[in-house]
């Protein structure tokens, strides 16, 4: 009986600290509920993005506000080997308190990915960068490094995309409709077929030629020969872009195609199956939820065909109330990915939610469901 009493006691006392440091909290994934870290807070991350180093998951993502989604205090990291249970790591890239910095307390700093660069050994950080005070205008990429997963990261630059250069797959039709008539096309009134079929012609990327391609939601990819893709919004949001990015990650070639144009498109999230390549994005409707897309290709510079929304089943019209911002390729599991999605609270910026879902293959193709709860 004493015996007995003791290995309970033992084990119970192994177990408590554990319980106590709150280290394993979480048993399943609960798209849209509260998701407490190690501290027992709800994670702070937001439309972000996850690496895998060394065993070990890092998730990088938007700190926000509880009143404002600009960015006071800069991007988060977590770290967890589960998946489940999130340790915070604090702050990875901090915004600046000099007025003079691009990323001064107070701009919008949203969508970071971090990537990790085998040849130089650093850890690289791209995000859409909006300046303090201008609204969404300023459309920039930023991009930060550091030697260590979790920071702290170095801010390098931000900028718009590729300038004076034309995209791979930008026709000489096109180009030469565009220039011969510009001044006229960019007087026509926003939204009617003339000026739609303007923008499909590349009216605004060759606005643009000279500052460099606008860059709003975003995303990084590493393709399987250790090359880099920024996938991101461009031409006013109203076309995606893809540029290859240099050798080290931190800077554009200068090669890149347009993708979907004029089908206004954000949040993209990319991963590869088998040799295709798939895009989950969104409809442009601010903060407010609306139909997932999808898309596919056998080679990341395009050609890319759209299919119809990888959601199904209620609230797959707005894609469960979120909007994507990363599909995750589990470590070790063959074809196991997981979408990752914000559920927006613009009132209460620091309570929005998550939406993890794993993805689905019915004949090939991606398909995501809902699940109130569900284990990796
Ligand atoms: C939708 C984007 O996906 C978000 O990242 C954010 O920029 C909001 N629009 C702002 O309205």
């Amino acid at each position: 009986m004493r015996t007995t009493l003791t290995i309970a006691l033992f084990l119970l006392s192994a177990l408590l600290p554990v319980q106590i440091a709150g280290k394993h909290v979480n048993d399943s994934f609960r798209p849209g509920a509260l998701w407490l870290d190690d501290s027992g807070r709800h994670i702070n991350a937001h439309g972000g993005g996850i690496i895998n180093y060394k065993g070990t998951y890092y998730w990088f993502g938007e700190h926000k506000a509880d009143t404002t989604s600009s960015a006071m205090v800069g991007v988060t990291c977590y770290s967890s080997k589960n998946l489940l249970d999130w340790k915070n790591c604090g702050v990875a890239l901090s915004v600046s308190d000099d007025p003079n910095s691009d990323i001064v307390r107070g701009c919008i700093l949203e969508r970071p990915k971090v990537v990790y660069n085998a040849k130089t050994r650093k850890f690289v950080m791209w995000f859409h960068l909006e300046l303090k005070g201008h609204d969404y205008s300023a459309a920039r990429y930023g991009v930060a490094i550091s030697d260590k997963v979790e920071g702290p990261y170095r801010y390098l630059r931000s900028g718009r995309v590729n300038p004076g250069r034309y995209p791979l797959n930008y026709s000489k039709a096109d180009s030469a409709a565009v220039c011969s008539q510009y001044d006229e096309l960019m007087s026509l009134k926003w939204w009617t077929p003339a000026w739609n079929d303007a923008i499909v012609k590349g009216l605004f990327m060759k606005r643009d030629m000279e500052s460099g391609q606008m860059a709003r939601d975003q995303t990084v990819y590493i393709d399987d020969d250790g090359k880099a893709y920024h996938i991101y919004s461009s031409e006013d949001n109203m076309t995606l872009q893809i540029a290859e990015l240099s050798d080290d990650y931190t800077a554009h070639t200068g090669r890149y195609v347009r993708v979907a144009a004029s089908k206004m498109n954000e949040a993209p999230a990319i991963f590869k199956k088998d040799g295709t390549y798939w895009m989950i994005t969104s409809g442009c409707t601010g903060w407010a939820p609306n139909e997932a897309r999808m898309f596919t290709a056998k080679n990341i510079m395009g050609p890319w065909t759209q299919l119809p929304n990888p959601c199904t089943g209620p609230k797959s019209a707005t894609t469960f109330g979120g909007q994507g911002t990363f599909v995750l390729k589990v470590k070790g599991k063959k074809d196991q990915f997981i979408f990752m999605a914000d559920i927006w609270r613009p009132n209460h910026p620091s309570d929005a939610r998550y939406i993890w879902l794993p993805i689905d293959f019915k004949n090939g193709i991606p398909v995501i469901q809902w699940r109130d709860e569900w284990r990796p």
